[in-house]
């Protein structure tokens, strides 16, 4: 298959490449804007391989989309996006121009085309749930800027099927977690401050709880729904656990040596989702099924982690240290 993968230097978007490359042969054309969360270095093992290409550009931009599509590709899928929640209340009109102008014209470009395209979402479309679990069927309320402007994005791909007949379909995932995240995001973070001595911020009382999946089993999803998916369906696609953010910051220290000392909890996130579940049964009726579980999938995590500092130490010695202190009051080591 020839694929476009928007978004595709990013976190998911990168283990979804190394996953067409290597476990299907596919042929892959990244088009990536290079935000501070995209980065060449995640296609550090793959960058070489003949069938991939990478094109910085973004996906607001038509002529840049026009580019990569001219030689012949099958399918979308649809990564891009800014994606920590802080950023989007700091900071909301980035969200706006990629999730819904970058979406738009990806659309555009794939209806034009008749092109396959698969959406890349979020299990935060739905808000928070206190007891029980979310279903493709359920009512969309989100929360924060992020959430809202994916959902957005989502009713447009929606749209298009409706209106125009384009074979879309949208991937909705839980929490995310494994190689490659960028330091922001809860575990990553934790994970270097643990290891760096630093204090372990933790919001507000740290019982929110995330339904945590590896990125591998994500992709994986992903790539079973654009396989098996049915045009104009939506798939959930969550991990096998659940754990609240405090339990999964004590793990972290027993797993980094470091101490629960290290832990402060600060002033919670304005409007904080207490609880996100999904149902997974209808991409499982796919055959599609996630095979990491979070007490395994952290400790490899942690150890890629300490492993890697090349990959960490430029964005923990650069703008992410001024993000940091903006956000949290106070220096990293
Ligand atoms: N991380 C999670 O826990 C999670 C969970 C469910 C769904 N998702 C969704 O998965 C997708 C990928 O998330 P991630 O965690 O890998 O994010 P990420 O922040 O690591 O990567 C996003 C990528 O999109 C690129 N990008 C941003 N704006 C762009 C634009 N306008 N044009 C082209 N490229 C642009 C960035 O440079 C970056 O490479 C997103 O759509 C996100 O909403 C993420």
């Amino acid at each position: 298959m020839r694929l476009l993968v928007c978004g595709g230097a990013g976190f998911i978007g990168s283990t979804f490449v190394r996953q067409r490359l290597l476990e299907h042969g596919d042929t892959v054309i990244v088009l990536d804007k290079l935000t501070y969360a995209g980065r060449e270095e995640n296609f550090h093992d793959v960058a070489s391989d003949e069938r991939f290409r990478f094109v910085r550009g973004a996906i607001e931009d038509p002529d840049a989309v026009a580019s990569t599509l001219d030689g012949g590709i099958d399918a979308i899928v649809n990564f891009a996006a800014e994606t920590h929640v802080d950023r989007s209340i700091a900071e909301p009109d980035a969200f706006v121009r990629t999730h819904a102008l970058g979406t738009y014209v990806l659309l555009e470009a794939a209806r034009e085309r008749e092109l396959r395209y698969v959406q890349v979402s979020t299990d935060e479309v739905y808000g928070s749930i206190d007891v029980g679990t979310f279903t493709e069927d359920s009512a969309l309320r989100p929360s924060s800027p992020y959430s809202a402007t994916k959902t957005g994005a989502d009713l447009l791909v929606q749209s298009y099927f409706h209106t125009y007949g384009l074979r879309a379909t949208i991937v909705r995932g839980s929490n995310n977690y494994g190689p490659y995240q960028y330091p922001e995001k809860l575990i990553p973070l934790m994970v270097l401050n643990a290891l760096h001595g630093d204090a372990l911020p933790v919001y507000g009382d740290g019982m929110q709880v995330r339904n945590w999946i590896h990125c591998t089993d994500f992709a994986h999803a992903i790539g079973h729904v654009l396989a098996h998916g049915d045009p104009g369906e939506v798939y959930n696609a969550g991990g096998p656990d659940e754990q609240a953010n405090i339990d999964v910051v004590r793990r972290i220290v027993t797993l980094t040596g470091a101490s629960e000392d290290q832990i402060e909890h600060v002033s919670d996130r304005p409007g904080h989702d207490r609880r996100y579940s999904l149902s997974s049964d209808k991409v499982c009726a796919l055959g599609w099924t996630p095979r990491v579980r979070f007490e395994d999938g952290l400790a490899e995590t942690v150890a890629w982690y300490r492993d890697n500092a090349w990959w960490w130490e430029p964005i923990r010695s650069g703008e992410y240290r001024a993000y940091y202190e903006r956000q949290y009051g106070r220096a990293l080591s």
